[in-house]
């Protein structure tokens, strides 16, 4: 028997938003869908967003989920959490988010706060019109795990997002290695080079603990360009940069100039059809809530 909280059990016995949302064509609203896993797999989900057009907010979330009991309550989680949101907010919630709000899940039960992240993004990628196919596409020679259809990408950002640190974690996280096994010599290798690579920013640590202190110490004061430029690599090496290395992709800061930020993607990022919308989504909103407002991102030809 899993040790399930009440939130997890409460969810379960009465499931809130459970169904899907028809569209009415109704004015100014627009209904979006998203879906990931299998039945094959033993989990499914679908979510059903209905957006405020002008607001980009969300009005109704419901679910669809052939899964078991924390598959049920992290859906029904989700759905409560982000209507109200706008589309940006909700990409800001992460699978730990739906954890909490039910008050843990079972480690062994994760992968089903993982489906409902990957479900919400899903369903706003559509909705803008974004291929998420794209990255899929960059990982056809990087599946790391056939029993599951688990990329090397997957893995990478499940890893960072969640700080996993051995191969039964991802398992639990993912489903990858769950099967046969005999990709969790690869999954070690994958999480070695994640912490690897995570070791690297420390060397700057001393250097971001400066910046970050001489900016709370400028309070009111507006930065000076040396400040905002610190800030902006800061934002770029710690907020940003993980997540695109975790699709395969990756962001070089090139120049600012005034409130024109010119990056070089990289990888995946770099060839993939959907980098425009990377920038806007991934760099420029992010930059654009941590430093100001005003700032363009722009992609610069390598
Ligand atoms: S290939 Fe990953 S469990 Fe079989």
């Amino acid at each position: 028997m899993w040790d399930y909280t009440d939130k997890v059990l409460e969810l379960f016995y009465e499931p809130k938003n459970q169904g899907a949302i028809e569209e009415t064509n109704e004015s100014g609203v627009k209904i979006a869908m998203g879906e990931v896993g299998s039945i094959a797999c033993g989990d499914a989900l679908r979510l059903h967003l209905k957006v405020e057009v002008a607001s980009d907010k969300i009005l109704d979330a419901r679910f669809q989920t052939f899964g078991c009991t924390s598959a049920i309550a992290s859906s029904s989680a989700l759905t409560e959490m982000i209507k109200g949101l706008t589309l940006d907010e909700a990409l800001k919630v992460s699978n730990k988010d739906i954890a909490n709000y039910l008050g843990g899940l079972p480690e062994a039960k994760m992968h089903c706060s993982v489906m409902g992240q990957e479900a919400l993004e899903a369903a706003i990628y559509n909705y803008r019109g974004i291929p998420l196919a794209a990255h899929d596409d960059d990982d056809e020679g990087a599946l790391v795990c056939s029993c599951f259809g688990i990329s090397e990408s997957k893995i990478r950002r499940v890893i960072i997002e969640n700080n996993l640190t051995d191969a039964e974690q991802v398992t639990n996280y993912v489903k990858a290695g769950g099967g046969c096994g005999s990709c969790l010599a690869n999954i070690d290798d994958i999480i070695k080079s994640v912490r690897e690579q995570a070791t690297a920013p420390a060397l700057n640590k001393d250097y971001n603990v400066k910046v970050a202190t001489d900016i709370a110490n400028s309070k009111q004061r507006p930065l000076t360009n040396v400040q905002r430029i610190a800030l902006i690599q800061k934002v770029l090496d710690e907020e940003v940069r993980p997540v695109l290395i975790a699709d395969g992709g990756d962001v070089e800061l090139y120049d600012v100039d005034g409130d024109r930020v010119k990056v070089l993607l990289q990888g995946a990022c770099g060839s993939c059809s959907s980098s425009t919308a990377t920038l806007k989504i991934a760099i420029e909103a992010r930059l654009q809530d941590r430093v100001s407002k005003n700032l363009i991102v722009e992609a610069v030809e390598p």
